[in-house]
């Protein structure tokens, strides 16, 4: 098998788990955070710099490489990992997300998804098949099976009938599965905000055997409550010897309880995306730079970080690149919020290792101004 899970603790007070996740280019310790890198790059990171903020995994996306500049532009480059000169392991979406986010420009079938590219307006179409192709032909560590991830608020009707084609759509990318010595897929669990669905989905997906399973359909637009509520009850369903992965969760009060519920992995764009804009993530919570009050700041991003951007710069001085514009703006902010989570995951890590990760939580949460 491509990818295998080994459970090195329990938690004592929760249901954390301490792990190691084997892929074919390298072993990553859970839980862990992974940076996106949409379009075969982390935006504004080399691979050497998320290496040295010993990022272990980075993710990658089928819909975005298939369109530009195409799957087999890079089979022929050798593979994703040669193509973007990283050699640490890497998982990919597989396309469903990003179609369903398409709104109007698409249409769902039984037998996969047409929709019209985001760039240039052109027809195409994914299914299940043409999805793990793609994945395929990238190399990817971790392919994704072909879901579907349906809005929120959504009725019972609707997710039920999409929770059993994500299932058909699973059995379908398993059969079209080409590699599976250097490549796992990770089924999908879906099922919306429903507990029996949830359920349903879990068992069906399970059944097929996948080396990982994510929870998807989390973290589109619904309250905190709800989806820690979701986790409660889906996560413990959920085989012991394999990796649990949450998809698109990435803030600091998310990765906390996504891990005390049993989450191995997360991934969201959040940290990255908003570092550009000019926030950033610190142990006092979330900081705009670019705000005024921060133009005579001669302290660092966040005091307490040992990233390079916290080490070597001040606020005045990364509010001033934001403020003319320039790129090493968004090169400092985003390290530092990578950085900042990746640590993170590492103190929740030896937070668990010794038993204490909800006073951990609780420490953590005091000065990042969060209440539970
Ligand atoms: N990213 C965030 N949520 C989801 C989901 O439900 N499915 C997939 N494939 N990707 C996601
Ligand atoms: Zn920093």
């Amino acid at each position: 098998m491509a990818v295998t899970y080994e459970l090195i603790k329990e938690e004592k007070n929760t249901k954390a788990r301490l792990g190691k996740l084997y892929t074919p280019h390298g072993v990553i310790e859970t839980p862990i955070f992974m940076p996106v890198g949409t379009k075969a790059t982390v935006k504004a990171m080399t691979p050497e710099e998320l290496k040295d903020m010993q990022a272990q995994i980075i993710l990658s996306n089928t819909y975005h490489l298939y369109l530009k500049p195409g799957h087999e532009l890079i089979e022929e480059a050798g593979g994703l990992h040669k193509f973007m000169n990283w050699d640490r392991p890497i998982l990919t979406d597989s396309g469903g997300f990003q179609v369903f986010s398409l709104g109007e420009l698409r249409e769902i079938k039984e037998e996969g998804v047409h929709f019209r590219s985001h760039i240039d307006g052109s027809k195409h179409f994914i299914s299940p098949e043409k999805s793990i192709e793609i994945q395929n032909s990238l190399g990817s560590d971790i392919a994704m099976a072909f879901d579907e991830c349906p809005p929120y608020p959504a009725s019972r009707e609707y997710v039920k009938k999409s929770l059993e084609r994500t299932t058909r759509w699973a059995k379908r990318c398993q059969e079209a599965h080409k590699k599976p010595d250097t490549q796992a897929i990770f089924g999908i669990v879906q099922g919306g905000m429903y507990k029996d669905l949830r359920e349903q989905s879990v068992k069906e997906i399970t059944e097929l055997d996948f080396p990982g399973y994510a929870v998807g359909g989390l973290s589109v637009g619904e309250p905190a409550d709800i989806m820690y509520e979701v986790l409660d009850y889906t996560v413990p369903l959920l085989p012991k010897d394999k990796a649990r992965y949450l998809m698109g969760v990435g803030t600091p009060d998310y990765l906390f309880e996504a891990v005390i519920r049993g989450i191995d992995m997360a991934d969201c764009v959040l940290p990255t995306r908003i570092a550009r804009n000019g926030t950033v993530i610190t142990s006092r919570g979330k900081l705009v730079v670019k705000n005024a009050k921060y133009a005579k700041d001669f302290t660092p991003l966040d005091p307490e970080c040992d990233c390079y951007a916290c080490k070597n710069y001040t606020r005045a001085y990364v509010r001033h690149l934001f403020k003319a514009n320039e790129i090493l703006a968004s090169r400092l902010t985003t390290t530092h919020n990578l950085y900042f989570l990746i640590k993170l995951m590492e103190n929740i890590r030896e937070a668990i290792k010794e038993d204490r990760l909800l006073e951990y939580r609780e420490e953590f949460y005091k000065k990042y101004g969060y209440d539970l």
